[in-house]
């Protein structure tokens, strides 16, 4: 298994699905890599911990290659990401939507026959208004390397940080429909969850950034009245790895407590 993103919610999914295979724990914070890799492997996980940058291309693939000469890649968990609050608007397209794209296409060139990916989007991208079937396509299909090349990313069409992640995580569940065309010919499933609010540090940055009354005002007004738990994302993420998701690929799976139900219909 290929974990990127040292954080709770990726831990929480390689803890149900990651028993009995090596697992590579990648993160731009070893430190992360580090602590997460270690209580897995105190918990009887066999990880592995590698410093590895999401935003680049090279260090994906000699995340690939490291994981390459342990065995057939089998399962790939991508939680590596930055939120509004952490990162300026160049970042996270370069994490958050071109990274992801490089890695759901390079372990697609490699995947193991009934293999499975998941990569964590966000209720942000369920936010933004419709792009279009031509803008939809364009960040479907458009080359990795000429990603960040189009209209729709540039500087003067982006208002924020909050919008510039929209339109990442956007992106990845339209990644992942053009990606499980091509991972279903290896006969491998590729499929997204976009969260709601999950505590966790990326949340309690958001908690504690300038839109930290705008967060807790969602989780308290939704359905749920709360916010969820990485297992309850990894409950999801269970279903969709193991062969019980078998029909499922391509898709995108909301987790967010009723979050954007409240957000689009509450009058
Ligand atoms: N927590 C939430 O409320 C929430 C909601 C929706 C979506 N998400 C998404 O879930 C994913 C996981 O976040 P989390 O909440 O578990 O946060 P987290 O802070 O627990 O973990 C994120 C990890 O990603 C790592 N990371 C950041 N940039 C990286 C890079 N360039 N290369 C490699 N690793 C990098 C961080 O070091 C960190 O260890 C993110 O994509 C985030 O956007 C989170």
């Amino acid at each position: 298994m290929i974990l990127t993103g040292a954080g709770q919610i990726g831990m929480a999914i390689a803890r149900r699905m990651g028993y009995g295979m090596k697992i590579i724990v990648g993160d731009r914070r070893m430190e992360n890599a580090m602590l997460v890799a270690n209580t897995m492997n105190q918990a009887g996980f066999d990880a592995m911990p590698v410093e590895m940058d999401l935003a680049t291309r090279s260090s994906i693939l000699a995340l690939i290659e490291k994981a390459q000469t342990v065995g057939d890649i089998k399962y790939l968990v991508n939680a590596a990401g930055v939120s509004p609050s952490q990162a300026s608007i160049e970042t996270i397209l370069k994490v958050d939507l071109y990274g992801t794209a490089v890695l759901l296409e390079e372990v697609g060139k490699v995947i193991k026959p009934e293999g499975a990916g998941i990569t964590i989007s966000s209720q942000s991208g369920h936010r933004l208004p419709a792009l279009g079937e031509k803008t939809n396509r364009l960040l479907a299909c458009t080359p990795t390397e000429k990603l960040l090349d189009l209209d729709v990313l540039q500087p003067q069409n982006i208002r924020d940080t909050l919008h510039a992640y929209q339109l990442a995580k956007r992106c990845n569940t339209k990644r992942v429909m053009a990606e499980a065309v091509k991972w279903g010919k290896r006969g491998a499933r590729i499929n997204s969850i976009s969260p709601g609010i999950i505590v966790t540090p990326l949340a309690l940055d958001e908690f504690n950034g300038p839109r930290g009354d705008f967060y807790k005002n969602m989780f308290a007004k939704c359905p749920a009245g709360r916010p969820g738990t990485a297992d309850e994302v990894a409950n999801v993420a269970e279903l969709l790895m193991s062969s019980r998701g078998a029909f499922i690929t391509g898709a995108d799976f909301l987790v967010d407590g009723g979050a954007t139900a409240t957000y689009f219909y509450d009058d």
